[in-house]
């Protein structure tokens, strides 16, 4: 569940409409589905062994592992990209909050697309609003960890992940019922092939990675934490299904109401802010169903910082360990919160740098983080015996299975991964 909640966030309700939307719709759709397939069951089981076997965080685990010092270098990789994808995702969270607050005072009553458009434009230029609604998510995220809650919030989250997806399947239901959502739909659905630039590979590879929370070394975390008997393959294809179907909803809320309100779905990342007060106008209970749509929206964003911040602030505590500089957990927290604290107000006041961060992370570090993992698994570490990361993992993983896992971290990842670079930068 905590994977799960890790996994679902902002985006696959923010991110992934806007990219979908700014990709031509239907070909990104495939090429996505195509990516989770390909690369999410591989990919999040080697990180899950990885700190299995381990026990430890990502910056731990590799050394651990390894026995020596050799693949360091990818800890780094993770720790660069969990603070690079901070900055920009706690400006969106803090966006939810905004829209929450927001959404108590009713202040969405009436207003039409424009009106709409330039309220986040007014949201997002105000200076004081940016500052308070930019810090904000990072002290609450800060405290889950202060305190230590992350059982308390996993078990808040099995509650209100699965209300999370009535509200998005009742806002489904009425946005389908709109005049011209059918257009919608066949934008989100139809698929074209001629559409399918090496562009869109590139970005649903990203967004695939980013939405399933690959290639940064959190579900390394999550995995040090499991149980020795759990079966790594079934919670995989769990946290795959949830998350796609979390994504797939999101789409058929916003393209329909995007066209039946005469709105652009290349919008950018204005695009569901704008759409989804809209939608929510238009529901039965207006008020309640706003409040409790952006409520969960702001605890499905908690539980994914939760994880990226986790990443950071174990990192820094078992670096400065290993440099003979111990901080303790909680001295950890803090420094890692002023760091991104500073990240985030930087984010806010110019936007190339979160557009860039955005960009970054998704389509060249996090793709170059998991197949650093896939190598180091594939190809380093031992597949049998004792030492092997399938260890432990017989009952749940037959023979087959693992020659065939072993193969796609050699080859199938990895070259996968250097055709979509290579063709995006046009080399092929
Ligand atoms: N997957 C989360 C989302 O969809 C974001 C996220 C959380 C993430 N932890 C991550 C992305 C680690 C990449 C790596 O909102």
């Amino acid at each position: 569940m905590a994977a799960a909640g890790s996994a679902v966030g902002l985006g696959n309700i923010w991110k992934f409409p806007y990219i979908a939307g700014e990709n031509g719709g239907g070909a990104f759709l495939v090429v996505y589905l195509v990516c989770v397939l390909l690369f999410g069951l591989p990919l999040i089981m080697t990180e899950f062994l990885i700190g299995k076997r381990s026990g430890k965080s990502a910056y731990g685990a590799f050394h651990a592992l390894n026995g020596n010092n050799r693949w360091q270098w990818l800890s780094w990789v993770c720790m660069t990209t969990a603070f690079l994808i901070m900055g920009f995702y706690f400006v969106v969270t803090g966006w939810c909050f905004n829209y929450l607050v927001e959404a108590c005072m009713n202040v969405f009553k009436g207003m039409d697309m424009q009106a709409l458009t330039s309220h986040f434009k007014e949201i997002t230029t105000n200076t004081p609003r940016m500052i308070v609604f930019g810090v904000l998510p990072v002290v609450l995220t800060a405290c889950v960890l202060w305190f230590d809650v992350n059982k308390g919030i996993e078990r808040l989250s099995k509650i209100l992940m699965p209300l999370l997806l009535v509200m998005m399947f009742l806002m489904a239901g009425r946005v389908l019922m709109l005049d011209n959502s059918n257009i919608g739909m066949q934008f989100f659905f139809r698929f074209d092939f001629s559409q399918i630039t090496p562009r869109v590979v590139l970005e649903a590879m990203g967004q695939c990675f980013f939405s399933l929370s690959i290639g940064m070394g959190a579900l390394i975390t999550y995995g040090a934490y499991m149980p020795k008997t759990q079966n790594v393959t079934r919670t995989s294809i769990e946290v795959i299904i949830l998350d796609t179907l979390v994504a797939l909803l999101a789409g058929v809320i916003i393209f329909p109401a995007v066209f039946a309100f005469g709105f652009n779905p290349a919008e950018g990342p204005q695009l569901v802010f704008v759409v989804l007060p809209a939608i929510l106008e238009q529901m039965s209970f207006t008020w309640l169903s706003s409040v409790l749509f952006f409520g969960l929206l702001c605890i499905a964003a908690l539980t994914s910082t939760i994880s990226l911040m986790e990443v950071a602030v174990a990192f820094l505590c078992d670096a400065s360990a290993a440099h003979n500089h111990p901080l303790d957990r909680r001295k950890s927290v803090l420094i890692t919160s002023a760091l991104v604290i500073a990240l985030v107000l930087v984010c806010e006041f110019w936007q190339p740098l979160f557009d860039s961060f955005d960009n970054i992370t998704a389509c060249i570090l996090l793709p170059l983080g998991a197949m650093g993992m896939a190598l180091f698994v594939g190809w380093r570490l031992p597949n049998n015996g004792q030492k092997g990361v399938l260890h432990g993992e017989k009952t749940h993983i037959k023979r087959w299975a693992r020659k065939t896992f072993i193969f796609v971290l050699r080859f199938i990842v990895p070259a996968a991964i250097i055709i979509i670079f290579l063709n995006s930068l046009g080399v092929i």
